[in-house]
């Protein structure tokens, strides 16, 4: 007999669409799954399976049930037995005299029993001890409650070198099965010593919730900032995501997923309630990481830095799970920003307003393209057309594979049918340049990705200094000198770098930046600048956008009104804006300097179109465009810009 109250509790956690994906192909329909009825052998999607009930039906031939019956039915195991299985699958202990003899053991079940009791020491260690005191400290400065500390099963290691051994040890575990797990570490001269030390301890569960491996975080500065598990038979970092033990179910409900970049990324959405979100243990997905979120659901919201890394990595990410036909959106952050900071400033429903307007992947590498001028001029075009095309054959969902091949052929003037020669013409292959090394086509990129962020061990970390070294120094992560180059890197180095300047002259930018500063800290300011410039006098177009729409409005007002008639990246931009307003220390002068330079760049420019049909031009003709070049060059030099910055425009 198994207690009602234990069947409950293994009937919420078991994974009703989990457990019959096995055995049935399911898609999802709505908010419930379909596939073809395993009982009576059907073809059409008549076996319906809920993942909120808990239940499934067939409307052909009536069988119906809860997970439990599923099992039976399907597998021929009697109540109990399922109950267990699905309770040791899904970490809730089931206790039931067993008369049947001996149930199978997973072979890894020795290591998930000492990875838990370390999990639970850590835990007492943290809210018990006195030496964790920092540890809860650092916590409760970073935001986060007790709640949610016992909700991820926070822990800390004590600097103590025996303590965990000597608790594990009294539990019966022996040396051999705590270094296996990589909590203890065989020195070469024999010495046995903790991996972790006086580091906050975060639990990583695969998704049948056992303990498989920990993040540990440093208290303070220092280095490396996360010390990881090593790879074990059960921490296989490449087909793990940090939490999806936690949020499966809530992928499947909500049908998505946000994928983010770190631990207290996830932990910080959590908190704000916000349930389906992932980390790689890496920071690009790897293929297996890939494969394993489509399983739940198809709908990827990819919230990574906005350096140029994170771009990187959000591209790399982004074309493994397109292959598992996953449609993938790109969430911007403001520069310097990452989940977990912009959560704590500004909260987690403008963090959903980002998720709502994010981007579709390939619009972003277009974007990309375009702002950095790539389909400006005949040369890069057919170039930028290469960059675009991988993104296209990875697509495995054939209808967004055709709006991607529309798309590209209405930023281009391409005919189709010749771009899809192109695309038909090579395979997706992942990692090109890998395999054209190792000549095996099959090396899979998981591999990479899931050490990429590797830690090394701490004897040899001393020789990398500022790997991991904060904000910053971990630049250019999955950059040049690791092989396999993919299609951003031989672009120019400023293509991905989405925190070089966008296009438009660099005095410019900054003469723009100040106007539309002023304009939104200095409303009276407005309808000045507005008589003396336009949209047209900005270089830069998310400058313009926010200018065009202060005009429009005649005041700033409400950031979130304005925020609803800007483009996610002109938000980004606004947001930026809105905190600099102590920059504005003479806003009138700023404001007539700004002017000024404007126009300066607009006579500047009309001065060389000028000059250029002058070197054409002959007669009468040639009188009177020197007559307006000297025009406009009186009416440059009255604006009396001077200095470094009138050079830099090529007066
Ligand atoms: P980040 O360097 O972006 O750190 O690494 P973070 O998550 O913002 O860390 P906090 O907010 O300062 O605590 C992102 C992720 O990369 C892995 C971890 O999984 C981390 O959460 N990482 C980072 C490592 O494995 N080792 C490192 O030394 C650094
Ligand atoms: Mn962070």
């Amino acid at each position: 007999m198994i207690p009602d109250e234990v069947v409950e509790r293994v009937r919420e956690a078991a994974d009703i669409v989990e457990v019959i994906g096995e055995h049935v192909r399911l898609r999802r329909v709505g908010t419930d799954f379909r596939g073809p009825c395993p009982f009576h052998h059907g073809t059409n999607p008549n076996f319906s399976v809920s993942s909120r009930k808990g239940i499934y039906h067939c409307y052909k031939c009536g069988v119906g049930g809860d997970v439990f019956t599923f099992m039976r039915a399907q597998l021929g195991l009697d109540f109990v037995e399922s109950v267990k299985q699905l309770g040791e699958r899904y970490g809730v202990a089931v206790q039931e005299v067993d008369t049947r003899g001996p149930r199978v053991r997973d072979e890894r079940e020795p290591l998930w029993e000492v990875l838990g009791a370390a999990t639970e020491f850590f835990r007492e260690t943290l809210w018990n001890h006195v030496s964790a005191e920092p540890a809860r400290n650092y916590l409760h400065e970073r935001g986060i409650s007790r709640e949610t500390a016992d909700a991820f099963d926070l822990g800390f290691a004590p600097r103590d070198g025996e303590a965990l051994r000597q608790h594990l040890s009294g539990l019966g575990f022996t040396d051999e099965r705590q270094i296996e797990v990589g909590l203890l570490v065989r020195r070469d001269d024999g010495d046995i010593y903790p991996r972790f030390r006086g580091r906050l301890m975060i639990p990583i569960a695969d998704t049948g919730r056992h303990t498989v491996g920990f993040g540990g975080r440093i208290i303070g500065p220092g280095e490396p900032k996360y010390l990881n598990s090593p790879e074990t038979r059960v921490f296989l970092k490449g087909r793990l995501l940090y939490n999806l033990d936690r949020a499966k179910q809530s992928l499947r409900k909500e049908d998505r997923v946000l994928v983010v970049e770190g631990y207290f990324d996830v932990l910080r959405l959590v908190a704000g309630g916000i349930d389906p979100v992932v980390a790689p243990m890496g920071t690009a997905l790897a293929e297996a990481q890939a494969a394993l979120l489509a399983r739940y659901t198809k709908n990827a919201f990819l919230l990574y830095d906005s350096d140029e890394a994170g771009l990187k990595a959000t591209f790399r990410s982004g074309l493994e799970l397109l292959r598992h036909g996953v449609a993938v959106r790109v969430v911007s952050l403001p520069d310097g920003e990452d989940p977990d900071t912009f959560v704590a400033r500004h909260g987690v429903e403008l963090l959903e307003r980002h998720i709502a307007s994010a981007m579709d992947v390939f619009e972003r590498q277009v974007q990309i393209l375009e702002r950095h001028g790539w389909f400006a001029e005949l040369h890069r075009k057919r170039r930028a057309v290469d960059k675009l095309l991988p993104t296209i054959r990875a697509t495995a969902d054939p209808v967004t594979r055709e709006l991607y091949l529309a798309r590209l052929g209405e930023l281009t003037g391409v005919d189709r049918a010749a771009l899809q020669r192109e695309v038909d013409a090579s395979p997706d292959i992942r990692d090109r340049a890998t395999n054209a090394d190792s000549g095996s086509s099959q090396r899979s990129s998981d591999q990479r990705a899931g050490h990429a962020r590797e830690v090394p061990d701490p004897p040899s970390s001393a020789g990398r200094p500022g790997k991991w070294g904060g904000r910053g120094t971990n630049r250019g992560r999955f950059g040049r000198g690791r092989g396999g180059r993919r299609w951003w890197q031989d672009a120019p180095e400023e293509f991905m770098d989405s925190s070089t300047p966008r296009p438009g002259n660099m005095p410019m930018r900054g003469a723009e930046r100040s106007l539309v500063l002023a304009m939104l800290h200095r409303e009276g300011l407005i309808a000045t600048i507005a008589e003396q410039a336009r949209p047209e006098s900005f270089r830069d177009p998310l400058y313009a956008e926010i200018f065009a729409l202060l005009v429009e409005r005649g005041e700033a007002g409400d950031p979130a009104e304005m925020a609803e008639a800007l483009s996610p990246e002109a938000v980004v931009e606004l947001q930026s804006l809105l905190g600099a307003g102590g920059e504005l220390t003479a806003p009138h002068v700023i404001v007539h300097d700004s002017l000024a330079k404007l126009r300066y760049f607009e006579l500047s420019e009309q001065i060389d179109e000028v000059q250029q049909l002058l070197e054409r031009a002959g007669g009468d003709r040639r009188v009177a465009l020197e007559a307006e070049r000297a025009q406009l060059t009186e009416e440059r030099k009255a604006l009396g810009v001077r200095g470094n910055w009138a050079r830099t425009l090529g007066s």
